[in-house]
């Protein structure tokens, strides 16, 4: 364990293999639907090249609905209790306390060998509630920045595959994004034979 900044702490090898191997099943249901996992198309035209699908309420740039107006119109999928339950023990096990926590959406991302994310902060929720960051699959390269620019000063941490990270409190509106990941990384046995699946948990403070 080790924390990067404050309110910033990387746990390696969190998720036991099973669990891995449960989460990746379920994404596969998740990504089938109703909403599917895709590529999200920004407002400037540009296309992700992270592949996403959402839980619970549907985000993108710069809000979240219950229902994807910009894929098929349809409402996402639930939020599961156990995923909640799941994001409920990272915190307490990254901060060493119980913390209060009703996360009420997770956004999944597919990342192949190519994709990357800029940097940029997680501000479309209305809560400063920590983000929970689990890892599967792939070895990437995670960027934590500050909360004031994109660039320096930022740490760069190697996210593998059972890795938790959280981000709350003074961390919780810093800059990050995933520069590069490394192909052929990640053990085959947690039923991702290729690629990275990152899923945040998050409160929206909507209703
Ligand atoms: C994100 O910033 O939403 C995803 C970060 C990651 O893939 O580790
Ligand atoms: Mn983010």
């Amino acid at each position: 364990m080790r924390e990067i900044a404050p309110g910033a702490v990387h746990v390696p090898g969190w998720l036991t293999l099973d669990e891995q191997r449960h989460l990746v099943q379920e994404c596969r249901e998740w990504a089938r639907g109703p909403v599917p996992m895709r590529h999200t198309v920004l407002p400037s035209g540009g296309v992700m090249s992270v592949q996403t699908v959402c839980l619970g309420w549907h985000w993108r740039p710069y809000a979240y609905t219950r229902v994807a107006h910009d894929v098929n119109g349809r409402q996402v999928a639930a939020f599961p209790g156990w995923l909640a339950d799941l994001g409920r023990r990272a915190l307490a096990d990254a901060y060493g306390r119980d913390v209060p926590y009703e996360p009420d959406t997770a956004l999944i991302n597919f990342y192949d060998g190519q994709a990357k994310m800029g940097m940029h902060q997680d501000k479309d929720e209305r809560s400063d509630a920590p983000v929970v960051s689990l890892s599967i699959g792939d070895t990437c390269l995670f960027r934590f920045g500050n909360t004031e620019t994109r660039g320096r000063p930022y740490t760069d941490v190697r996210l593998a595959s059972g890795d938790l990270f959280v981000f709350g409190g003074p961390s919780r509106f810093a800059y990050h994004g995933v520069p590069k990941v490394y192909p052929g990384t990640g053990d085959p046995a947690t039923g991702l034979t290729s690629g990275r699946l990152n899923l945040t948990l998050r409160v929206t403070g909507l209703r």
